[in-house]
């Protein structure tokens, strides 16, 4: 199987999300990445469950909700009510990280979890074996069309040994300033899915951008 792409509707016209999704469907790409964002946890706001709810509606594909709010703790049942897949919540935005995986599971949704550029890997280890997915930023969360931090893909390596370790199988997103150019280096060092906003709603020819984003091979 090629990589997983998931594109985010952060990057597009939210006068027109229900044609966004219908994009990213003709495209090809395999995942709808949903940036919910409160304004506290990052400096920018966008939507809440009511969307994810009406977006569910016109579509069947995966949804992949992104949350970077404070206190996940008490939207959790919100998102999965309104049809997310995966819900995947901030390390750093709350004091329990493992009940809140436990909690996704038992909505019967893939549990994420995300880390900023500035918190270390090694802080997932223990987490782990509780986890579906887990996201790096190779951006500070907030807004689309940033530059991706080189540095944080080192992350992607390490918790892919530390899986290996393990003897789990959990997927790796990365999100964040990926573009064809990127793309390749975030694959090799691990990434089994990558998040897409700027350069998917760019891109004049979408389903060219998917199909040779999806085929990097990992093997350099
Ligand atoms: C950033 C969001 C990303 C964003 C990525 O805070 O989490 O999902 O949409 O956008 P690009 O691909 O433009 O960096
Ligand atoms: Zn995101």
């Amino acid at each position: 199987m090629g990589t997983i792409i998931a594109p985010s509707v952060l990057s597009a016209d939210f006068a027109d999300l229900g044609g966004a999704v219908d994009q990213i469907g003709a495209s090809g790409a395999d995942w709808v990445h949903l940036d919910v964002m409160d304004g506290q946890f990052v400096p920018n706001l966008t939507f809440g469950p009511k969307l994810v709810r009406d977006l569910r509606r016109r579509s069947r594909a995966f949804f992949d909700a992104h949350l970077m709010i404070e206190t996940p703790d008490r939207l959790i049942r919100a998102f999965a009510d309104a049809g997310a897949d995966a819900i995947t919540f901030h390390l750093e935005a709350t004091v329990h990280p493992h009940r809140l995986l436990q909690e996704i599971r038992g909505f019967g949704k893939k549990a994420g979890i995300s880390i900023v550029p500035s918190t270390p890997a090694g802080m997932l280890s223990e987490l782990l074996p509780f986890v579906d997915l887990i996201l790096i930023m190779t951006v500070n969360p907030g807004f689309g069309g940033q530059r991706l931090i080189p540095e944080c893909l080192d992350k992607l390596r390490f918790l892919a040994e530390e899986r290996r370790k393990q003897g789990l199988n959990c997927l790796l997103s990365v999100d964040g300033g990926i573009n064809r150019d990127t793309a390749v280096s975030a694959v090799a060092a691990g990434a089994d899915i990558l998040v897409i906003g700027s350069a998917f709603f760019a891109s004049r020819d979408k389903s060219a951008l998917v199909n040779q984003l999806r085929n990097f091979s990992p093997v350099m």
